[in-house]
């Protein structure tokens, strides 16, 4: 068996497979279908300081090659993670991955600061690319400016490994993502939904209740592979590819790519095994190519 296990920035991981945010809740109807033990990281839903509904229905919809949501970040709020989301998660000794938050830049110090005194969590995603919130998310995440103003505030509040979660509906990711890096990232994440809608001809109603929602699954592979390159090339920092990750085949070429560790997202929608099955095609892949270690993979495009 290959050598999976992979260090970012500190952060230690078995394998480099993980489970995205938002798709997976915090984790405790999964531990029912899966082993959660044999995940690399648990990526949690987003953590907001005060609880949040989230947007009215409908906030899913399937589409040809993926799906759009505008969810609007629910959750229990930063109190209710600590004292019954995270005391759950510890039990399985995978890495959580706390994923924050904020309206505004105090928001996420706050997150920062809190979450970092838990030991259970061991790095935080800083999400300044939700597409579906009238504050904060995207905001701050399509701006140069917005972008390290948060990541400053989160490194200052923090000695954790710090991964910055990107958004794609931007003109020239490289920038965003050198603007992280400036501002105290160790990693970078990417990417977050594309920015799409849906119609019902039939009532000329839109098909979700916000009308613009993020799009994601297959249809976004290609997209979030070329970004993945651009940023793996641009700058020296450790790059976490999303996008459009159904199995190990996707998850492969994200690594060539020049990822150092992937999240499945959508697929977990489609097959509660999706990320346990990608770890062990990932594994198979290795041992008939010969290659003995992962890190052997990454950034090995032969143009
Ligand atoms: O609407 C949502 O909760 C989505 C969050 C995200 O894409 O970051």
């Amino acid at each position: 068996m290959a050598d999976l296990s992979m260090e970012i920035a500190g952060l230690k991981l078995k394998n480099p497979v993980m489970v995205a945010s938002g798709t997976f809740g915090h984790g405790e109807e999964y531990s029912e279908l899966i082993d959660l033990r044999k995940l690399g990281a648990i990526v949690t839903k987003s953590i907001t300081v005060s609880p949040r509904e989230g947007n009215p229905p409908p906030r899913i919809v399937e589409t040809p090659a993926g799906m759009l949501n505008s969810i609007g970040l629910e959750n229990d709020g930063l109190k209710k993670f600590i004292e019954e989301h995270l005391p759950f998660l510890a039990k399985f000794k995978t890495p959580v991955i706390a994923n924050i938050a904020g309206e505004t830049q105090k928001e996420f110090e706050e997150l920062a600061s809190t979450l970092s005194k838990e030991r259970q969590v061991k790095a935080l995603e800083v999400n300044i690319s939700c597409p579906n919130v009238e504050h904060g998310g995207m905001q701050f995440g399509c701006s140069p400016v917005g972008t390290e103003e948060v990541v400053r505030a989160v490194r200052a509040a923090t000695d954790m490994p710090l991964i910055v979660k990107l958004s794609p509906n931007v003109t020239d990711i490289t920038e965003i993502a050198k603007k992280a890096k400036d501002s105290g990232a160790d990693v970078i994440s990417l990417i977050n939904t594309v920015m799409g809608m849906a119609i019902d001809a039939e009532t000329r109603r839109p098909r979700i209740n916000r009308i613009v929602a993020g799009l994601s699954g297959p249809a976004i592979k290609p997209i979030a592979l070329r970004m993945v390159w651009q940023v793996a090339q641009s700058i020296k920092l450790p790059v976490i590819g999303i996008g459009g990750i159904m199995n190990a085949r996707d998850a492969l070429e994200f690594f060539i790519a020049g990822a150092s560790a992937v999240q499945i997202g959508t697929a977990n929608f489609v097959d509660t095994q999706a990320s346990i099955k990608t770890i062990e095609g990932i594994n198979e892949y290795l041992d008939r190519k010969g290659i003995k270690d992962i890190k052997g993979l990454i950034g090995t495009l032969n143009k």
